[in-house]
């Protein structure tokens, strides 16, 4: 099986991670972090944790790598604009980072370790970039930990479906539960596991999100060829989610499972 990032780099999927911040999604490793540390965050988007990172270690620098060259352009226009300048972007995959042995103190990693096919060889990646004592903090959602309502049987459909396409290509919508022993696997120590909720405000976003992710052509192509579902049950899936994201009452809390460990 071929590893594919099933979100893509649209604008909707692209504005909808860079409204993320240190303090909306990586509070939990802030205590961790102090001035002057070499940190690296791994998997970086368009940047905009990185560059809250970046002004919590200040002088030293904050170093952002993502697999997507896109993404690598969009997170400089976001420290240029921000006036940011103890950051740096570079491309490159978490299984074989550009970077020497025991070269940074932190290491941080959000939303991307669910879309790995393996994820303890890019947990290992990460041990030997950082140096003996370093810390790494990960972040990532656990599908299993979902709580959405109303549901109705096209919502759920839909919920499902999504899952399995990130499964089918390679990724883990349960990772959450796993990091923690993922981390022990790959020779981290001192382990702290936390979760939590977020709760969309405006369900049309993640509504919206999940629904172009479903009736994209190169999704809907690859399922209707596999034989997963065909293009017309997946036009009902997406206006489900559609319809459903006007509901009063509704709810999407998504369940994020985090981890802190160290290089002994
Ligand atoms: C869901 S986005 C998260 C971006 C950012 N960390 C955030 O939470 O806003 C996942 C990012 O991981 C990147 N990615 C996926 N596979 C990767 C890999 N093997 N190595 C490095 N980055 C990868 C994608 O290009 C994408 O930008």
């Amino acid at each position: 099986m071929v590893e594919k990032y099933i979100p893509g780099y649209s604008s909707n999927a692209t504005s909808f991670m860079a409204k993320r911040n240190v303090d909306s999604h990586a509070a939990f490793f802030k205590p961790y972090l102090q001035p002057g540390m070499k940190l690296l965050d791994c998997g970086c988007g368009s940047g905009t944790i990185t560059l809250g990172f970046a002004k919590i270690i200040a002088p030293s620098t904050a170093i952002g790598t993502d697999i997507e060259s896109s993404q690598v352009g969009l997170a400089w226009e976001n420290a240029q604009s921000q006036g940011i300048s103890n950051v740096e972007f570079r491309e490159g995959s978490v299984y074989e980072l550009p970077f020497s042995d025991r070269a940074f103190d932190a290491a941080f990693s959000h939303a991307v370790f669910e879309h790995l096919q393996s994820p303890l060889k890019a947990l290992q990646e990460l041990f030997r970039v950082l140096k003996p004592g370093g810390v790494l903090g990960l972040r990532s959602p656990d599908w299993g930990g979902f709580l959405i309502a109303p549901s109705n049987p096209e919502l759920d459909r839909a919920i499902t479906y999504y899952k399995l396409l990130q499964e089918k290509n390679g990724g883990n919508p349960y990772v959450g539960r796993h990091l923690r022993a993922l981390l022990r696997e790959a020779g981290f120590t001192d382990i702290k596991a936390s979760g939590s909720y977020e709760c969309y405000e405006d369900l049309s976003t993640i509504a919206e999100y999940l629904a172009l992710r479903i009736e994209s052509s190169d999704t809907v192509d690859l399922a209707v060829q596999k034989g997963w579902t065909d293009a017309e049950s997946l036009g009902v899936m997406s206006q489900a989610l559609r319809k459903w994201s006007q509901h009063p009452d509704g709810l999407f809390a998504q369940a994020w499972c985090e981890v802190v460990g160290r290089k002994g």
